[in-house]
């Protein structure tokens, strides 16, 4: 089968993506029974190798690392080949531009604290209105530290318009960190332009692709970035995040380590002990995609980065056609029972966004939907999704926010139309 061939159709599943088996494969979904996760923006289900990874390393690896006996040396290799299975998913060059550690925003935090110590005649830092406040609320910090803030703008529509960063970039310009996709509105940022042109004004570019890790192929040598992170637990696997950098600008990044850590990528940017079974368990999110990419592809399983890369491309690339066909039954039946609906929602549009909606219904409280959504077994979510500053651009109050409905590829059609039978009630009182 080819995933090219699997184009949008709303209305029902998608005949050619294999999602029954798919969610066979998450014992959290069978266990759940009819509940439906229709929050995965906040965090993603985990399929029973991802599980059985994390299991079998507390009970066969539970060490650490660098020592000489067995144990330990099946540690570090699990270590390393966990560093190539990302390298691998996101198109890194070389493994050693990958490091773990605890969450995304630890990570964009230390890479903020270490751009701090360099600003000089670059002082300014580029951030958006549209980001999770992780990749703004740490930039803002180097005001502290003679950092100048310039915004780049969410336009109406809900998406960031390179248009709109070009005025901002200047001989000055540090830095610019954007998302790669909002995880409150789902709109998908075009970075490779925006990465072009901040590099022609020699500034770097810092991509958070927390939302969209997920939803679609993530390629740092397409996009161009300079720094990108991600975290585990929205793409199936458990609790952990990783920064991935070019080489030449992590060997230069001043960071904390001990003196006995070498200034090189990843150990300069991994002091102290990261979460080494929820590393494995990243490991297995990475081969479970890689299974689908098979599944769908027909290519046998080959041992290596570029079979893991060429899989795991073949999946996403499926993962993001069945996703459209979710997001338009979903804007769909949004628009039916009259819900504003912030940022893309013309159909013809629907690739430059994610299954991620944010929504209002009129004169309905986001608490009240989301609380009416989960007595009827959804689970949704309402607040600001950690987007202060967009919830304040969209006109809506902080405290109360929006409803989200964020989707995955384990998601059906039916499970949105339970939704809309849910605000269909709502609407009628
Ligand atoms: C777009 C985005 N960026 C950053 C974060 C923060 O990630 P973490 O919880 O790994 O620090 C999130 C979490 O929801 C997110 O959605």
């Amino acid at each position: 089968m080819n995933p090219g061939s699997i184009t949008p159709l709303a209305g029902r599943d998608h005949p050619s993506f294999p999602v029954e088996s798919l969610r066979a494969q998450f014992p959290a979904l069978r266990l759940a029974g009819s509940f439906a996760f229709l929050d995965n923006a906040a965090g993603a289900q985990v399929p029973q190798v991802v599980m059985d990874s994390v299991n079998r390393h507390l009970l066969e690896h539970n060490v650490q690392r660098g020592g000489r006996y067995a144990i330990s040396v099946a540690v570090d290799a699990m270590i390393a080949r966990a560093r190539a299975h990302v390298a691998a998913f996101i198109n890194a060059g070389r493994s050693e531009e990958i490091a773990f550690g605890m969450n995304a925003t630890s990570f964009i935090r230390q890479v903020s604290l270490a751009v701090a110590e360099t600003l000089a005649v670059r002082d300014e830092i580029i951030v958006t209105d549209l980001d999770h406040e992780a990749n703004v609320a740490t930039w803002l910090q180097l005001e502290r530290m003679g950092g100048k803030i310039r915004w780049w703008p969410m336009r109406e529509d809900g998406c960031l318009h390179t248009d709109d960063l070009r005025p901002l970039l200047n001989a000055r310009t540090r830095l610019v960190a954007c998302t790669l996709a909002s995880n409150a509105l789902g709109s998908i940022v075009d970075v490779r332009s925006a990465a072009q042109l901040a590099h022609a004004s020699g500034a770097e570019l810092f991509v958070d692709a927390v939302h969209y890790g997920p939803h679609g192929v993530i390629d740092v040598r397409a996009l161009d970035c300079d720094y990108l992170v991600c975290s585990g637990y929205k793409i199936f696997a458990p609790h952990m995040g990783f920064l991935w950098g070019r080489h030449e600008l992590l060997a230069r990044l001043p960071t904390f380590r001990e003196d006995f850590i070498p200034d090189e990528p990843p150990g300069k940017l991994e002091a102290g002990t990261f979460i080494y079974e929820n590393v494995a368990g990243m490991a297995a999110a990475i081969d479970y995609l890689a299974g689908l990419g098979r599944m769908l592809s027909g290519r046998r399983a080959v041992p290596g980065a570029d079979s893991v890369r060429e899989d795991c491309r073949t999946a996403m690339t499926a993962v993001k056609a069945y996703e459209q066909t979710l997001s338009l039954a979903l804007l769909r039946m949004l628009k039916e029972r009259g819900a504003e609906i912030y940022g893309v929602q013309e159909e013809h549009r629907v690739g430059e966004r994610v299954p991620t909606v944010c929504f209002n219904l009129p004169g309905i409280a986001p608490a009240e939907v989301a609380t009416a959504a989960a007595a009827a077994g959804i689970g949704i979510r309402d607040g600001h999704m950690y987007c202060p500053r967009l919830m304040r651009r969209l006109g809506l109050p902080v405290e109360s926010g929006a409803v989200r409905v964020s989707l995955s590829h384990y998601n059906t059609v039916a499970e949105v139309d339970r939704l809309g039978a849910v605000l269909s009630q709502l609407r009628a009182g």
